[in-house]
């Protein structure tokens, strides 16, 4: 059955067998995850990859994230060590992922991964990609499914209005319920977050039992995809703003401004996991309503609120 959108599909036994048969043939599909939606590929295949960056617009020095089922399918990949093991027992399925040293006979294309020696993987757990995850031969390489530098999709309907119907299979799993990129932490050496998630510091130190040292200066050429200029909505974007200037779009946390037509709050109750997961859906809308600017109050810079300020931090680069 189709969506109001013809490339838009339900998830059933119907479209699972369709979507398998197309990944299978080198085909590009969007598949829902639980932090944003991707751009599915055969992470084995070349053509598949090149597809990827063709559609994304992306430099080809920016890595892709390699998706599996499970680490059993991984261990063919990557070299494992007890961090990942510690943090895949506790964390996994879920938005979380690994940078790890590639294995010499992997059969990633070096392409997948900017022909680097490690390889960024992850399990995601929203079931429609793990129905199809456990059905495949290969893992996926899968990137948010939006164009280079802007913002990812969180529904269906985003990955279509990105690419309309350059992808020909979108399927369709609701809104994805995290709603910001997985966090990424570097386990190639003592361990490192490259990218802030919902995942913080706090809980990936309790669970390996050891401090990370706060990223003061993040390695471009480690992680290129934390580039400044970054998660745009493509209007200008200004941060810590204390005032309304009476005609941008005005984003801020709590429900002081509810009656102001031009006032989106992420939370009404200063939820800072349910505020980052309407982060990008409130800046769709605003570009949707056509506003020519956003401006975002201070956002307290602990727990999730990490991440949403690193990505409204990167959205203010835009000019
Ligand atoms: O939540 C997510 O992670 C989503 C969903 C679809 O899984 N994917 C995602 O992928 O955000 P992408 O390609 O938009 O971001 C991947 C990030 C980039 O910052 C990239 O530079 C970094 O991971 N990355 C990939 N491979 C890397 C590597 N070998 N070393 C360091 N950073 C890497
Ligand atoms: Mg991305």
């Amino acid at each position: 059955m189709k969506n109001s959108y013809s490339n838009i599909f339900l998830f059933n036994k119907k479209t699972l067998e369709k979507t398998i048969n197309y990944l299978n043939r080198n085909n590009i599909a969007g598949l829902p995850t639980e932090t944003v939606y991707g751009l599915g590929g055969n992470a084995y295949s070349k053509i598949a990859i090149k597809k990827i960056f063709d559609l994304k617009e992306r430099p080809s020095s920016n890595p892709l994230i390699v998706h599996y089922y499970d680490l059993n399918d991984a261990i063919k990949d990557v070299v494992i060590n007890k961090h990942l093991i510690k943090l895949y027992q506790n964390l996994c399925p879920g938005p979380i992922t690994f940078i790890l040293k590639k294995k010499i006979n992997s059969q990633i294309h070096p392409l997948a991964s900017a022909k680097l020696k490690t390889i960024a993987i992850r399990f995601p757990k929203h079931r429609i990609t793990r129905a199809i995850l456990q059905k495949i031969n290969f893992p996926l390489a899968m990137p948010s499914a939006n164009k280079s530098m802007s913002v990812s999709p969180v529904n269906a309907q985003d990955v279509f209005y990105e690419f309309e119907k350059k992808i020909k299979l979108i399927l369709n799993g609701g809104n994805s319920k995290i709603g910001i990129e997985s966090t990424v932490v570097d386990l190639t050496s003592k361990p490192k977050i490259l990218r802030p998630g919902v995942i913080g510091k706090n809980l990936i130190e309790k669970i390996l039992g050891l401090k990370i040292k706060k990223n003061t200066k993040i390695n471009f050429i480690k992680s290129p995809g934390m580039m400044k200029k970054h998660y745009s909505p493509g209007i200008p974007v200004l941060i810590n703003q204390k005032k309304h200037d009476g005609e941008s779009a005005f984003i801020y946390l709590g429900k002081k401004f509810k009656t102001k037509k031009d006032c989106f709050s992420l939370c009404k109750n200063f939820n800072l996991d349910i505020a980052a997961s309407n982060l990008y859906k409130v800046f769709r809308l605003i570009k949707r309503k056509g506003y020519k600017k956003i401006q975002i109050s201070k956002i307290p810079n602990t727990g999730s609120g990490i991440a949403i300020n690193d990505r409204i931090k990167r959205a203010s680069k835009f000019k």
